[in-house]
């Protein structure tokens, strides 16, 4: 009979037992240097390696966090909510392999060696690895000490444009500290060491709606991540990504958030005087379901985001020409119907988000395809959740009365709210340690 694994266990592969399967290819493989790196350990030098593998979502702010009290512990001056969106359209997968035949921790970033003694890296390895001692320390039973001070291989992919304005940092970090964690054994509370990764990740380590707390204290113990509601709770809700450029964003959030904190006093009166009482307000709107309200407060922050950026000196711009049609697209919208049926935020790039309820879907859809007309060579316009087919109403196009702007949108994400990390079966690293042939 087989015998049932923990979620730990899953995922594990015992690397001797690959590597002597595969002894047979080495005249082939000899020339290829990473069979080198392999083989040229004694066999006895091989430990029995975990290999863990893990998934995480993007999460999109629907109150904004802009701006840090410490830079170092990655502290916010003002508590923030968003919405995980689902692992079947947009998710970050890492695998992340120890062994004590690694001679050096390496990371690989979608497909390509990247620096692994960048800060934030560093950050995530040494929380995990304190937590991993601190168990140990502490005696806790059943705990698996073996690999406690190996080395890491650590290997990420992005099923979504990295940089494009998509929260791919916040996808990443979740991963790499929900993997880790899985490794090292560590359990419990992890959104504190993600928001040390980048500071909105803290948020991507749960589903459904989730509120990051800013809190009080110096050594950020009390700022975290914590649900609101499950991915479950509001099944009407739809969520459509308008990809307006994947090109990379101009001004990095980090850095663009540091002049808005020393320049803006708009954005001290935001973080003051109106995010307090907005959470407040976005929290009941999600807990009763109220999407005008929800709606509403949303394409009011995403606006004074913004209007913070243009408040920084030099002035930030996100938003493009084409995001601007997609504001003034949904208000018309709106205003046609009498009713808040639709709701835009754009993050840190020209990119919009669209909250909507399932029943205005195929109608908006089909507005955005008119007056963002798509290259017609083009791939599929409408990529994720499927989207059905209608014809515009000529009174709903002429009330919306704009120009069309050709090719304006690369194409649409269809998605929901979703869950959080999980673990899966399928590693990006093979049974040496090394990236598979195909990542
Ligand atoms: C506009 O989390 O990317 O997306 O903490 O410096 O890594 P760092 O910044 P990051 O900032 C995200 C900013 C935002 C709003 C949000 O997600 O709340």
């Amino acid at each position: 009979m087989r015998r049932k694994l923990t979620p730990l266990q899953r995922g594990r592969v015992d690397i001797r037992e690959a590597a002597s399967n595969t002894r047979g290819v080495v005249c082939e493989a000899v020339r290829d240097k990473r069979w080198i790196t392999r083989t040229a350990l004694p066999e006895d030098s091989m430990d029995k390696p975990n290999i863990v593998t893990c998934t995480a979502p993007v999460n999109i702010a629907v109150i904004k966090y802009w701006g840090k009290r410490n830079e170092d512990l990655i502290l916010p001056i003002n508590s923030s909510l968003s919405v995980t969106l689902h692992q079947d359209q947009l998710k970050t997968t890492t695998t992340v392999a120890t062994s004590r035949s690694f001679q050096e921790d390496r990371i690989w970033l979608n497909g390509k060696e990247e620096d692994i003694t960048h800060p934030r890296l560093q950050s995530c390895l040494r929380e995990i690895r304190r937590l991993a001692r601190k168990r140990r320390n502490d005696g806790e039973a059943g705990l698996n000490l073996t690999g406690m001070s190996h080395k890491v291989h650590i290997c990420s992919v992005n099923n979504f444009p990295t940089a494009a304005g998509l929260a791919s940092s916040a996808a990443g970090f979740a991963c790499l500290v929900y993997t880790l964690a899985q490794v090292f054994g560590v359990e419990g509370e992890l959104s504190g060491i993600a928001r040390q990764g980048s500071g909105s990740a803290c948020r991507s380590m749960y589903g459904g709606f989730v509120q990051w707390i800013m809190g009080k204290k110096d050594d950020g113990k009390d700022s975290l991540a914590q649900q609101v509601e499950p991915e479950t709770h509001w099944p009407d809700l739809r969520i459509l990504v308008l990809v307006a450029s994947a090109e990379r964003k101009q001004v990095g959030s980090t850095s663009g958030m540091q002049t808005s904190v020393q320049t803006s006093c708009l954005l001290k009166h935001r973080a003051e005087s109106v995010v307090p009482e907005r959470m407040v307000e976005m929290i009941e709107a999600v807990q009763t379901k109220d999407f005008t309200a929800f709606a509403e407060l949303t394409m009011k922050d995403s606006n004074q985001f913004h209007a913070t950026c243009l408040d920084t000196y030099p002035p930030i711009f996100y938003l493009n020409n084409v995001s601007r049609q997609v504001i003034n697209l949904v208000h018309r919208y709106n205003r046609h119907y009498g009713e808040t049926r639709v709701a835009y935020t754009f993050d840190a790039g020209p990119n919009a988000v669209i909250f909507t309820l399932q029943q205005h879907v195929t109608e908006f859809v089909q507005v955005v395809q008119h007056f963002f007309p798509p290259d017609t060579n083009g791939g599929q316009f409408i990529k994720g959740l499927p989207v059905s087919c209608a014809s515009l109403s000529k009174d709903l196009e002429q009330a919306i009365g704009l120009e069309p702007m050709p090719k304006g949108i690369s194409y649409i994400i269809s998605t929901k709210a979703g869950p959080g990390p999980c673990v899966v079966e399928d590693h990006l690293l093979g049974s040496d340690g090394l990236p598979k042939k195909t990542t």
